[in-house]
């Protein structure tokens, strides 16, 4: 049976959920989405949905950013989430991906007196960097975009040609992640992932006015990196020669999680292995999103209905 996905007020099998070639959104990136895990807990036949709540808050802060409105509000973003993945009933972990776009068939580049619509599919999703052991970087020939040209705190469709030309380049000279720095100089983020290092017994990343997308996984650490393990956070400025002397290094994202950094430029990150304090930080995230530490329980949204405690 086909999946089915939300198109424009409907749910519609995903083969019928296409848009004409005239969209401005195709043609102008003129649109903003989020990306949004599903971890499927097998024991309890669940599916959580993380930080929900918090995905739709940052689409619709995107969205004020670029003068665009939501046909939804947050809790009609959420119910809708829940209802798609229940329909297509993953039971493996899936990803979910709401998009909001300029959806009139005109050309001419703007963003006021066009139609915002609202469209959204689900689909399986393991991992995003293969890189189990850790992954391999390089310090990107492209600069962040900076918020006076396309702001990175929204998440913005045409912003990604930005990500995916480091990305790009990354791959192609050998490594498997580009970290990008600001216009300025100071490090800013992967294509698709906040970065942190560990200075000491420090986290540090860079703070909102460095040009980042505000991570949600990104706060989610420096919680639990607090909270668990008493480690606090410095959200500062970072130089690009700090992340070679680094102790540790890793990014976090949704389609990420903590991805830990062994090497950057060549170089090896503290022993050029996976370090403890990010492999403590790993174990901990995937305790909390597969719903076995209730005491983060609030930022998971169940999707099915819960099994029989008796069964
Ligand atoms: C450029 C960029 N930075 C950071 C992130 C991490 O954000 P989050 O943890 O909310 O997925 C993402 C992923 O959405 C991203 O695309």
């Amino acid at each position: 049976m086909s999946p089915l996905a939300y198109l424009q007020g409907k749910f519609v099998p995903l083969e019928e959920a296409n848009i004409n070639i005239m969209t401005h959104a195709f043609n102008y990136g003129t649109g903003c989405f989020e990306g949004i895990r599903g971890y499927w807990n097998e024991e309890q036949e669940q599916m959580y949905l993380f930080r929900l709540r918090e995905h739709y808050q940052r689409l619709l802060t995107s969205a004020r950013i670029l003068g665009m409105s939501s046909p939804h509000s947050i809790d009609e973003l959420c119910e809708l989430t829940l209802e798609l993945v229940r329909r297509n009933g993953h039971r493996e972990d899936c990803y979910v991906r709401p998009i909001l776009y300029k959806g009139s068939r005109v050309v001419g580049v703007r963003m006021h007196d066009l139609e915002d619509h609202f469209a959204m599919f689900t689909t399986a999703f393991g991992k995003y960097i293969d890189a189990s052991e850790g992954c391999r970087c390089c310090v990107s020939s492209y600069r962040r975009i900076d918020d006076n040209a396309i702001p990175a705190r929204a998440k913005v469709t045409g912003g990604y040609i930005n990500s995916a030309l480091a990305k790009t380049e990354a791959q192609l000279n050998g490594f498997d992640e580009a970290i990008m720095l600001t216009h300025d100089g100071h490090v800013c983020e992967g294509s698709g992932e906040n970065i942190f290092l560990v200075i000491g017994n420090t986290l540090v990343t860079p703070a909102p006015s460095d040009n980042i997308l505000v991570g949600i996984t990104r706060a989610s650490v420096i919680q639990i990196a607090r909270e668990e393990l008493g480690i606090p956070t410095i959200e500062r400025s970072i130089d690009r020669s700090e992340l070679y002397g680094a102790d540790e290094c890793f990014m976090t994202g949704t389609a990420a999680e903590i991805t830990p950094v062994i090497e950057i430029d060549r170089r090896p990150i503290g022993s050029g292995t996976v370090g403890p304090l990010t492999r403590r930080l790993q174990e901990l995230f995937f305790e909390v999103v597969r719903g076995r530490n209730r005491r983060y329980a609030e930022w998971l949204t169940p999707a099915y209905v819960p099994i029989a405690a008796d069964r």
